[in-house]
């Protein structure tokens, strides 16, 4: 499996996005996570649309826009346009799961579907056939810096045993330690907010976690 760091941009300096983005780009991220809250579905509020399309002027590496909105499927076409590759959102939306995942496709982006800590895995089964990659969430979704739920590594272990080829994303609390934990289990895409953005060289950071994601 492809290993894949998606650097989280809550992290990151919202007033220097374009400087933030380009150490992750210098540092070889395979991804940019962009955390879209709506202050309903979790507490908080964070960005929309039209700042992922003007991130997405500066910024060459591929966007995994993760909706944490209780209606995704208002909005699939306005974070597409926006630039949006990957498209992540929650079995417990408000929105019909199978249509909104049928709306990202017909956008041209692929798509994905999030856990989050309290709820079963095999809520996904019935739709692994159109995912690209399931998002098993490590801490409730709503904040950055909180700490890391080792006791949600089984849902990894039985996702990646019956489904071999599928891209598992872990989220929260990510960092050098508890990465090699989620690899471990069988997770390949690595989301760190705190972790890079918070530590004195990013890059180096980002290197590190992509040595400890691959065992090296
Ligand atoms: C939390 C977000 C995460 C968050 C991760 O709801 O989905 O992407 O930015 O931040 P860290 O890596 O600091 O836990
Ligand atoms: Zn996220």
């Amino acid at each position: 499996m492809d290993i894949k760091i998606s650097p989280s941009m809550l992290a990151s300096d919202f007033a220097n996005f374009e400087a933030e983005l380009k150490k992750c780009e210098d540092a070889g991220a395979e991804l940019i996570h962009l955390d879209v809250m709506d202050g309903h579905f979790v507490p908080n509020i964070t960005m929309g649309a039209p700042v992922i399309k003007a991130l997405k002027r500066v910024c060459k590496v591929p966007f995994d826009v993760h909706l944490m909105i209780s209606e995704p499927l208002k909005y699939i076409e306005d974070f597409a346009d926006a630039g949006a590759d990957l498209i992540s959102f929650h079995v417990e939306c408000d929105s019909d799961t199978e249509e909104t995942i049928d709306k990202i496709i017909a956008c041209g982006c692929k798509a994905a579907l999030a856990v989050k800590p309290n709820t079963s895995i095999d809520a996904v089964y019935p739709y692994m056939d159109k995912l690209s990659m399931v998002l098993v969430m490590t801490v409730e979704p709503g904040f950055g810096g909180q700490s890391f739920m080792a006791d949600m590594m089984p849902k990894i272990e039985k996702l990646r045993k019956d489904y071999p080829d599928v891209d598992i994303q872990v989220d929260g609390g990510v960092n050098a330690e508890t990465i090699k934990v989620c690899a471990n289990a069988g997770a390949n895409i690595f989301v760190a907010g705190s972790a890079v953005f918070k530590s004195e060289n990013p890059a180096e950071t980002i290197s590190l976690l992509k040595r400890n994601a691959k065992g090296l």
